[in-house]
Parts: C-alpha cells; sequence; structure tokens
C-alpha cells in the first residue's frame, strides 16, 4: 500500500473512494481510499478533515499508525513552508532532505519504556531516499522544476517564528520553516516505513521580506499541489 498525505482535495472522485476509520492505540483516524486506475492509494489529511488539528496538536502517533496497521510501505508528502534561504522564492517546489528539531510538547516517539526495548532510529536519512530520486526524475519529465534540497526547521508553532529566531535557523543550517514533518518523518521511521516529503514554499520567513499572509500560503499551496499529487501517484503507479 501507499499513501500520500496532504495531498486531499486533488482526487474529487467520490465515487472512487473508500472512507476509512482505523482505530488505533493512539486514537481513530480517518482515511480516504481512491482506486485509481485500478490501484488503491490512501489519501490521509494530515490536520485531519476540515483542518481542524493545529500543528502542535496534530496526533501523528495515530496518523502514522493507523498507515501502518493499512500496509503502507511508501509515504509521500507535501507541507507548507517559510523560505530563510534567498534561493528559494514562495511559489517554488524543494526536496526535503533532513531536518532540524526545534518542537517542544509532541509526543515523538513510539517508544515508551515498559517491557519494549527502544529502538534508536537512524537518522542519517531521515527522509527516503530513494522516493526522493524518484520525484527528481518524474518531476522532470513532467516539467515540473524542483529548485533543490532543503533543510526543514521544525518548529512548534501555530506561531509564526519572531525574525531573530529566522536569523538563528538560518545560521544554522536551515532552508525552509515549517511546523508539521517532526514527529511525523521520525513516527515513519520508526514503524519502518519510506517517508518523503515535498515542501511548497509559501512565504518568505519573517524578517526575510514583508509579512507573513495566510492567504498567501492557501494560493502557494494550491496552485502547487495539484501537479505535485498527480507525481506522487505516477510514481506510485510506476
Ligand atoms: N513558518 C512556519 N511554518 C510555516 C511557514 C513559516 O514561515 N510557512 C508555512 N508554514
Amino acid at each position: 500500500m501507499k499513501a500520500i498525505i496532504g495531498g486531499t482535495g486533488v482526487y474529487d472522485t467520490s465515487h472512487n473512494t473508500t472512507i476509512k476509520r482505523v482505530k488505533t492505540k493512539y486514537g481513530q483516524v480517518e482515511l480516504d481510499i481512491i482506486n485509481i486506475e485500478g490501484e488503491d492509494i490512501i489519501f490521509l489529511a494530515r490536520h485531519g478533515k476540515g483542518h481542524s488539528a493545529p500543528p502542535h496538536l496534530i496526533n501523528y502517533r495515530a496518523n502514522m499508525m493507523a498507515l501502518k496497521e493499512l500496509g503502507v510501505k511508501y509515504i509521500y508528502g507535501t507541507a507548507a513552508v517559510g523560505s530563510c534561504n534567498e534561493n528559494y522564492i514562495p511559489g517554488d517546489v524543494v526536496v526535503i532532505k533532513d531536518f532540524i528539531d526545534f518542537t517542544k510538547s509532541r509526543p515523538m516517539t513510539f517508544f515508551e519504556g515498559g517491557n519494549e526495548p527502544v529502538k534508536h532510529v537512524d537518522m542519517s536519512d531521515p527522509y527516503c531516499k530513494n522516493l526522493r530520486e524518484k520525484f527528481y526524475n518524474e518531476s522532470k519529465k513532467y516539467g515540473l522544476e524542483i529548485k533543490g534540497d532543503a533543510v526543514y526547521v521544525c518548529t512548534e508553532g501555530p506561531r509564526f517564528e519572531t525574525a531573530a529566531e529566522i536569523r538563528m535557523y538560518k545560521s544554522l543550517g536551515g532552508d525552509v520553516v515549517g511546523m508539521t514533518s517532526v514527529p511525523e518523518v521520525v513516527l515513519a521511521k520508526e514503524l519502518g516505513m519510506c517517508y518523503s516529503t515535498i515542501g511548497i514554499i509559501t512565504n518568505w520567513c519573517t524578517g526575510i521580506s514583508g509579512e507573513i499572509e495566510l492567504h498567501d500560503i492557501q494560493g502557494a499551496m494550491n496552485r502547487n499541489k495539484e501537479r505535485i499529487t498527480k507525481i506522487f501517484i505516477k510514481i506510485f503507479k510506476e
């Protein structure tokens, strides 16, 4: 099974869609399973349907466990990000290659002590190399320009960052800033699923240029998400 996180709204083929509710140890998750030309692909709305959970309150463990329980092995996600790298401008698409974690209050792991031995997952390639390469190759065929690889700084939110924080993140090697990739990527690794996130630059980070406007973020996402999701599907159907 293959899954796309955040790509909902692209395929409005209601007759081909099955709504599935998966009960996990961490909570219930509702997903859409869409049959696209004979193959089932799972679509998960990261924030829940109707964009209900703010980034710091998303039930990441339930989301990822639900995918695992449905037999998912490969996951592509899209993520809105601000840019603090002059080479990546609003509207650009980047492949997330690594992360720096500045979250503060989220359940980060499936390993919570007790009888189960802890597994210290390797983070030398947090985002699946294979899926990243496939996305580069397939995008070329469809004329979607990818600006490059990016280091994702994950902040706690839901507030945006201060200008001083952005100066710090930039000096630490961050390229883009968002609020959702951690712990999603970590939990996928703990469950042994290949996971890759494609970043859509929706705004300049605080203090780089102008103010952050929510409608700009939504506009940039809507413009890019459909093309990117179609590329995910092409790759999954190869
Ligand atoms: N900061 C944090 N998260 C974001 C941003 C940002 O500038 N843009 C979109 N998600």
